[in-house]
């Protein structure tokens, strides 16, 4: 009865059946994957939403792309980290993942393919299906640190790929895509006449200081189609808001083709609620404080987990130059999967495993850097105790 868009099989895996055993049982454990920011203790003003209120969201003025005035607060929100977007270029969405369903709308028949870097964002297997559209991997290698392995984008292209999918800072790797690289891609998309799609949504957040401004400007490319994706998700940490944005770069011709066709997309779904159009650059403005309190959370539990796991020469913390995640490396005496199992059952953290970013071998463990400070150093000491010391286990 069913399309084949949803996976056939809906079983729980292991994690989450031992998680829903942990929570019935109502055993205490700290949450190391808390990726919610709106959980993590911030402090956000009670009015901060008092904007989405306004009296002018009585009346409905459907806009494909969304209201000038939305999308000029976008524009000047690319300013302020020093890109420049005509507001034009500019498309609203409710989220980063209706983004990619758009684009993939857009530019993707059923069956046809786009590259997604391996580890990366789980998501990408749900909503590529969704749209039935395939993944083709490409490879980024770590050697101290990341990059991306330009021969594994080449084999991954076939006649069927229609677009690269970037993250910078990718989810869980914490790499920018540097320069060169960006240039390199975009050789590849021009030649074959793919778009690069580009999730930015973590890029206001520094692990590696300088990494930011150092790295690819996506929004200059003038030789191919470049879609570079935001949203208040992230930038301003608050998810459910559900205001996101694609920005359009590239040959003019062919951006103003896109963007037609993306109009009427839009206009189809017409999904961004008037209020929080009128909303816009207001939460933009007044969410600084709250990206200002992430972007400090997130870079001190970068820098105390790299002291606590010094002295645990078992455990290696990868480089991660931003985003909210780390990666760390530990030894494979047990699978991933008995690993993170155990780490709850017996040790009351929950933590991923590497395999859930697609991570070409094991062991690897991957945490959220958004926990408040003082659980996250105990829910990390509980981690090192225990791949330091496996006889206890
Ligand atoms: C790389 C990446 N892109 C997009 C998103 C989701 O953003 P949104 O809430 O705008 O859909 C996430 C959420 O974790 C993410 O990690």
């Amino acid at each position: 009865m069913f399309s084949n868009r949803t996976p056939s099989s809906l079983t729980p895996n292991r994690l989450t059946l031992a998680l829903e055993a942990v929570r019935a049982a109502g055993r205490p454990f700290i949450d190391l994957t808390e990726s919610n920011p709106t959980r993590a203790g911030f402090d956000y003003p009670p009015d901060l939403l008092a904007s989405l209120g306004h009296p002018r969201g009585l009346t409905y003025t459907p806009s494909p792309f969304g209201t000038i005035e939305a999308r000029r607060a976008v524009a000047a929100d690319y300013a302020r980290r020093g890109l420049d977007v005509a507001p034009e270029r500019i498309v609203l969405t409710t989220s980063t993942s209706e983004a990619y369903g758009l684009l993939f709308k857009l530019l993707a028949d059923p069956g046809d393919e786009v590259l997604v870097p391996r580890p990366s964002y789980p998501l990408f297997d749900h909503l590529t299906r969704l749209d039935v559209v395939s993944t083709r991997s490409y490879e980024l290698e770590y050697h101290g640190a990341w990059s991306i392995d330009m021969a594994s984008v080449e084999r991954a292209v076939t006649g069927r790929s229609r677009a690269v999918l970037v993250v910078s800072p990718n989810n869980p790797t914490g790499s920018f895509v540097r320069p060169d690289e960006l240039d390199r891609l975009a050789a590849i998309c021009q030649d074959r006449d793919l778009a690069l799609i580009a999730d930015e949504v973590f890029a206001d957040y520094e692990l590696t200081p300088g990494a930011p401004a150092s790295a690819g400007r996506m929004l200059d490319r003038r030789d191919t189609l470049v879609f570079s994706l935001g949203g208040l998700s992230k930038s301003v940490g608050l998810p459910q808001v559900k205001l996101g944005w694609i920005a359009a770069a590239g040959p003019d011709r062919i951006v103003e083709a896109a963007l037609d066709r993306l109009e009427l997309l839009c206009d189809t779904y017409l999904s961004v609620s008037t209020p929080v159009q009128l909303a816009a650059a207001e939460l933009l403005a007044r969410g600084a404080m709250v990206r200002s309190q992430v972007a400090r959370r997130v870079a001190a539990n970068s820098r105390r987990l790299r002291e606590q796991a010094r002295s645990v020469p078992a455990c290696h913390v990868l480089t991660s130059e931003g985003g909210w995640y780390a990666v760390l490396q530990v030894p494979s005496l047990d699978s991933e999967e008995d690993l993170v199992v155990n780490l709850l059952q017996a040790n009351g953290v929950l933590v991923h495993p590497g395999y859930f970013f697609d991570f070409p071998r094991e062991s690897y463990l991957i945490v959220s850097l958004l926990v408040r400070e003082d659980l996250f150093a105990d829910g990390i000491g509980r981690v090192l105790r225990h791949v330091d010391c496996p006889a206890a286990r």
